[in-house]
């Protein structure tokens, strides 16, 4: 197991599956972690106690934000930065499912804000910190579904056409791809890595937020699913593996580098993304 003494990792959407498990590990090879959590404060503070006590790592603390709220994101960013000295691993994780259409508090479409805007937004916002360590990590947890996902630049909010949630979701993990490779090109010569990942079906409490028929297909779905121990493995591999040191711009599944979708390589697309993605946050 790597150690990751006197790391500091940040996982965003930490309080369950998938995260909570990266977390949980990360804390076991010792790092510092700080994770990010939302809804529900008790919740949070049982995770932080559960893995202190079953990791005996004291060094894991709870930084509360809606990553759907830009002014929220912003807040976590600056008490991220007023508390620590640099960030060594950022884990993208925090993401969900949207089955109708929703607007975030910014009146932003809830898939993108969540699942695109809060990666790209906390990533820009930590990088000073991130540069201060002596080769930081970013990691940026994708999907498979990506492969299916357009970016529909006219239309990245389902304003003018039909709303999808699998559409509205699998544009959004297209855009994690994209924004870990435009942002791995944009840090080229520097010791930062970016990469984004599949984590595989994993049984996790993802889209259970969604009522009626979509609720119980997605609890009917964790039937057909790895666990949240094996689903975490990619994303703790990116975060620590010393065999990883250096490398950038790819996408990771069960540990090893796979070919992402086509669209996701256009690199004009990409930098497109990026115009689009800087404009919505204010930047
Ligand atoms: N499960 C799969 O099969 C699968 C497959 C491919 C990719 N993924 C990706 O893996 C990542 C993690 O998914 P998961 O399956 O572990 O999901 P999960 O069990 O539903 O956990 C999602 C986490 O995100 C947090 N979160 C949700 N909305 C948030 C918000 N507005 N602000 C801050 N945090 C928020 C949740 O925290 P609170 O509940 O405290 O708000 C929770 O900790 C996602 O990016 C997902 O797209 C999952």
């Amino acid at each position: 197991m790597s150690n990751l003494q006197g790391k500091i990792c940040v996982v965003t959407g930490a309080t369950a599956g998938i995260g909570r498990m990266s977390a949980h590990r990360l804390a076991e090879m010792g790092a510092t972690v700080i994770i990010v959590v939302s809804r529900n404060p008790r919740k949070c503070d049982e995770v932080v106690e559960a893995i202190r006590q079953q990791t005996g790592n004291p060094a894991v603390e709870a930084m509360p934000a809606d990553l759907s709220s830009l002014q929220q994101i912003r807040a976590l960013a600056r008490r991220f930065l007023d508390t620590y000295p640099r960030l060594d691993v950022l884990l993208n994780n925090a993401g969900a499912i949207f089955t109708s259409r929703q607007v975030s508090v910014d009146g932003i479409e809830m898939t993108w804000a969540l699942n695109h805007l809060s990666y790209f937004l906390l990533t820009h916002l930590l990088m000073d910190a991130l540069k201060a360590a002596p080769a930081a990590r970013v990691i940026n947890v994708s999907s498979d579904a990506h492969l299916m996902g357009t970016i529909a630049f006219d239309d990245v909010q389902f304003e003018r056409r039909r709303y999808s949630g699998f559409g509205a979701y699998s544009q959004s993990k297209l855009a994690n791809v994209m924004h870990a490779y435009a942002l791995a090109r944009r840090l080229e010569g520097t010791p930062i890595t970016v990469n984004a990942l599949h984590p595989g079906a994993v049984a996790t409490d993802f889209g259970k937020n969604n009522s009626g028929v979509w609720g119980k297909l997605f609890k009917l779905f964790g039937r057909f699913t790895i666990s949240p121990e094996e689903g975490a493995q990619t994303s703790v591999y990116l975060a620590s593996a010393p065999e990883v040191a250096g490398i950038t711009g790819k996408y990771f599944y069960r540990c090893k580098p796979k070919p992402s979708s086509r669209a996701s390589y256009d690199v004009q697309a990409q930098e497109k993304l990026w115009r689009l993605s800087a404009e919505m946050v204010g930047l």
